[in-house]
């Protein structure tokens, strides 16, 4: 009794891990089921996650936009695609902010408007121009959900990849018994926590590299650069959701390590090469997403340097480029370079995969006003032999997770006899 219980606090605190950070898009529509979606925003907050509630028309005739805005500390959207809201945050910006879409209820009618694609209210627009994954909890009079209509349109929405909640049995508010019920706001919760662990990295090492490198002039001063290590954390992050088993070699960075993922923290690029070579052979895939300085100084003084003479020329060595050794290796693991670029990003990036022998390279244009160092969000081009993709502007927690799945593939498609 007492493993159960134990069982059962470690799950849930698992699903608390996996929402954590999480961007979620609430839909509500009309049912009675309304009520339910007061107390699942109240979960979801609690869990760590950011709630951002879009009620159609329907859903607002059922709960006031007052009781969700309270509860999930931002203001609702509703209705129709009006020109003062979408001057802020439009339907794109709402599409692209969500880690996850979910609409609970989903009324019979959303679902008919949601399989025929249409765009004609704010709620289907989001679901219409989001890349993220999209699930639904129907919930609605027990006759209307076995009508073929609707589970026609649900079978359509589900072969499209639309996760489907439920609906429950049970006593229904018409009176009526059967099934129709909305899942219950904490199995809601559990099952939103179950799209972040996808699997697709079950039972693989994965060593990442995050952050800078520092590398010493003398006791006080270093050579640097502006990486955060938000890009390399989130990959991390991303592998471990995957179900990786992760390790992160991180230069320093105001960052904390993603949980159950392993860290070393070193500061040079030679620890840093050292720290990774060490993990490398035991990997099944490297992601270099740490900006490791291409040259340090050649002399590190002493002491600290006096500003006696009014020029200073420093000497500075190329480091070891790390990357480039583990895709060297006898057996290397898959490689996954990042190339970080002002200019002719596509010729330079394509150049790095080919010179450094990588699986795959992710590139991203660095030095604007958007996107790369020390950013919130990034915009990047994947290449490897044979393919290339694009992912638009995103913050950088969504991206990993989007790369992780693009990774997992080539990676499966590569070594197909490790598949289980
Ligand atoms: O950390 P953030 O603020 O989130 O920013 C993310 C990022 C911009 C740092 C990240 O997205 C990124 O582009 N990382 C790679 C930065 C870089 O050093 O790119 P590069 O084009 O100079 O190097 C190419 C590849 O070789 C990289 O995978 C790099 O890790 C690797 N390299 C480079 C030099 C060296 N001595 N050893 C290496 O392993």
């Amino acid at each position: 009794m007492k493993d159960e219980a134990n069982e059962a606090d470690e799950a849930n605190e698992a699903n608390r891990e996996r929402l954590r950070g999480k961007r979620i898009l609430l839909g509500v529509t009309g049912s009675i089921a309304a009520y339910k979606s007061a107390e699942l925003v109240r979960l979801l907050r609690a869990a760590g996650a950011e709630v951002q509630v879009v009620l159609s028309r329907g859903g607002s005739a059922f709960i006031t936009p007052l009781t969700l805005q309270a509860l999930s500390g931002r203001p609702v959207r509703h209705q129709h695609l009006d020109p003062d809201s979408e001057a802020a945050m439009g339907h794109i910006e709402l599409a692209r902010w969500a880690d996850v879409v979910l609409v609970a209820p989903a009324s019979a009618d959303f679902l008919a408007r949601l399989a025929q694609g249409r765009a004609d209210d704010l709620l289907a627009a989001v679901c219409l121009a989001s890349e993220s994954p999209l699930a639904v909890a129907p919930a609605m009079n027990r006759q209307m959900w076995e009508q073929p209509a609707t589970r026609e349109n649900l079978a359509c929405l589900a072969a499209r990849g639309v996760s489907v909640f439920g609906p429950e049995s049970g006593e229904q508010a018409c009176g009526e018994v059967g099934e129709g019920r909305m899942r219950e706001p904490a199995m809601l919760a559990a099952d939103l926590a179950g799209l972040f662990e996808s699997g697709v990295l079950q039972g693989v090492r994965v060593l990442v590299n995050a952050g800078p490198t520092r590398e010493p002039l003398d006791p006080v001063r270093f050579l640097s650069n502006r990486s955060s290590g938000r890009m390399g954390y989130a990959l991390a992050r991303a592998a471990q959701e995957a179900g990786a088993a992760v390790t992160l070699v991180s230069g320093p960075v105001a960052l904390s390590p993603p949980e159950r993922v392993v860290c070393q923290r070193v500061e040079t690029a030679e620890e840093m090469r050292a720290a990774v070579l060490d993990a490398a052979g035991v990997a099944d895939l490297f992601i270099a997403a740490a900006a490791v300085a291409d040259y340090r100084p050649r002399q590190v003084a002493g002491d600290k340097l006096k500003k006696s003479s009014p020029r200073l020329t420093l000497e500075l060595e190329r480091t070891p480029d790390i990357l480039a050794e583990v895709a060297a290796l006898a057996a290397p693991p898959f490689t996954v370079g990042f190339a970080a670029e002002t200019t002719n990003v596509e010729h330079y990036a394509r150049a790095k995969l080919a010179a450094k022998g990588l699986d795959l390279i992710v590139a991203n244009q660095v030095g604007g006003t958007q996107g790369g160092f020390e950013a919130q969000d990034n915009a990047v081009t994947v290449y490897w032999p044979g393919g290339a993709k694009s992912f638009p502007l995103m913050a950088k927690d969504k991206l990993a997770r989007l790369l992780v799945t693009l990774i997992a593939e080539r990676y499966h498609a590569k070594n197909p006899a490790q598949d289980s």
